[in-house]
């Protein structure tokens, strides 16, 4: 049984590893076996996603696991008096965030405790690398972090059925977390006076939105 440094240092290794290979780009961050086409596609999908759930204000934004920042870039675009904050445990990652786009702990998002309120909490695929035990005491911290009337934001992968026939033939269990189609749902209406505002899946074909290979869910701080 691993402990959870060595688990910290195991998954630092493994991102510093991807960026070296990989650098800044999509398959550093979404799917590194996908053709670039579909990578842009999903990408794509998360922008209007995420800025579709944004509030009106200009405000703050923390980025959690932010890698080396394409969400918070996007929203920079559309929203260019926002000011961003990262947290990231890859250190060029976190250095690419810092020079385009603000300040950015280097270190594990499970040890970060937020110093400030922000009017978004951006989340997108890092709950997956928490173990489903901890997932309520994750989401609570940053939930506190949240101004009222402001949002958290997630997204995370799904738990198709390619995935369920993967796990059920790999050889050692899965680190990542897939899923299931409304557990995000209760784990973010879990939280204290959350209301949902948007909730989405992902999938790569036009039309019928398949395979949904991730779901996106937004809820609201209210008073
Ligand atoms: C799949 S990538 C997504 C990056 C970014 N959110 C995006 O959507 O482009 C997951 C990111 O989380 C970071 N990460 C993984 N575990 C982490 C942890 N415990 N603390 C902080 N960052 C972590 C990785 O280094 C990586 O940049």
């Amino acid at each position: 049984m691993r402990t959870e440094e060595e688990k910290i240092e195991k998954q630092r290794e493994s991102w510093d590893a991807r960026q070296g290979v990989y650098g800044n780009s999509l398959r550093s961050v979404l799917f590194k076996n996908l053709p670039s086409s579909l990578n842009n596609r999903l990408h794509q999908k998360h922008v209007d996603f995420v800025l579709k759930s944004l509030p009106e204000c200009q405000g703050s934004l923390l980025d959690v696991g932010c890698g080396y920042g394409r969400m918070s870039a996007e929203v920079q675009r559309h929203k260019p008096s926002m000011t961003f904050e990262g947290v990231e445990i890859c250190a060029e990652f976190a250095d690419k965030f810092r020079q385009d786009l603000g300040d950015c702990y280097h270190g594990s998002a499970v040890s970060y405790v937020p110093s400030a309120q922000f009017d978004v909490v951006l989340m997108v695929t890092i709950l997956m690398y928490q173990t489903p035990e901890t997932f309520s005491e994750f989401l609570h911290k940053y939930w506190q972090s949240v101004k009222v009337g402001g949002v958290l934001i997630c997204v995370e992968p799904y738990r198709n059925m390619l995935v369920r026939y993967r796990q059920y033939n790999a050889s050692e269990p899965q680190t990542e977390h897939y899923f299931e189609r409304n557990q995000l749902k209760v784990l973010l209406s879990a939280l204290p006076n959350s209301s949902v505002t948007c909730h989405q899946q992902f999938g790569l074909l036009p039309l019928v939105n398949q395979p949904v290979l991730h779901h996106g869910i937004t809820v609201y701080k209210e008073s």
